[in-house]
């Protein structure tokens, strides 16, 4: 299994295991994740949730094989889709959600910080957004809550050019907490989730719903609209281009579009 759960003092723990692809992440790993998230909102011994990967890589994103070959359904099919679910789950989970940024986090393994409540990430680690590269948009939200970050001029080199930026960036944009060496990570963003051992959990509930409440609605809407693009260009020429240059290990080429 490539996802890997364990709930320990107070903290459940979803850690990303798939070395071998550098974490990218599968249909199956997407619908663990969700599962995961779902049980332990449901579990009333959990106060936090901690998300990890493995050292030197997070997660380089969606599975590249899975885009191509089982991309999400279009339209409302499309939100039924493990990453979809994967994404409500953690956009609806009403207990802190604490990252550690073990290594790279490309795509999604970016995307998904912008849903998370803390941030920690390892000083080896390079966080990119390389959607337009792969002939694919922005995903949920990126495309409101990156610009609204760091603003428009730097989120066009990060969402358009798809440059990375490093983990003091990350923080510098509020996108992340704090950097700690690669061998501290886990355990710093471990103390913290357990911090929430001690704290009132309705209080914290209620808290981290407030929090996200002003935006909840404009950030549901873009996850649609941008969906529904995201949809229609996992299944474009361009894309498939991007696609297979990857597997074929070379530069694609866009010269014919
Ligand atoms: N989907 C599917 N397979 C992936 C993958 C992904 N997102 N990322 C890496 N892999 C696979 C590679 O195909 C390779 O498989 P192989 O050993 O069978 O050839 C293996 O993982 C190791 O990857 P490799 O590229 O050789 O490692 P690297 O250390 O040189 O580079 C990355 C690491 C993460 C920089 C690079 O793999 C990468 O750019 N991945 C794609 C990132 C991406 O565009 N994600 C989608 C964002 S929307």
């Amino acid at each position: 299994m490539s996802i890997k759960t364990a709930t320990l003092n107070g903290v459940a723990t979803i850690e990303i295991a798939r070395p071998e692809k550098k974490n990218a992440l599968t249909i199956a790993m997407y619908a663990a994740m969700a599962e995961a998230i779902a049980a332990a909102v449901a579990d009333n011994a959990v106060r936090a949730v901690l998300i990890t990967g493995q050292p030197g890589i997070f997660t380089s994103g969606n599975d590249i094989e899975d885009f191509m070959q089982r991309p999400p359904g279009q339209g409302s099919d499309a939100m039924d889709s493990p990453v979809f679910r994967f994404m409500r789950a953690l956009l609806e989970c009403d207990k802190p959600v604490v990252v550690a940024v073990t290594g790279a986090a490309i795509g999604i393994g970016t995307t998904m910080l912008l849903h998370s409540d803390f941030v920690y990430v390892s000083d080896e680690a390079r966080l990119a957004m390389p959607f337009v590269s792969l002939g694919l948009v922005p995903e949920f939200a990126s495309s409101l809550l990156v610009p609204q970050l760091m603003g428009h001029a730097r989120a066009a080199e990060k969402l358009l050019l798809g440059e990375p930026f490093t983990p003091e960036q990350a923080v510098e944009f509020g996108i992340a907490n704090a950097v700690l060496p690669a061998g501290e990570v886990v355990n710093h963003a471990r103390r913290v989730a357990e911090r929430f051992n001690a704290l009132p959990p309705g209080a914290v509930r209620g808290a981290k719903r407030l929090l996200r409440a002003p935006q909840r609605e404009q950030v549901l809407q873009t996850i649609r609209t941008e969906g529904e693009l995201f949809g229609q260009r996992l299944r474009s020429p361009e894309a498939m281009e991007a696609f297979q240059a990857f597997f074929q290990k070379r530069k694609p080429d866009f010269s014919k579009f």
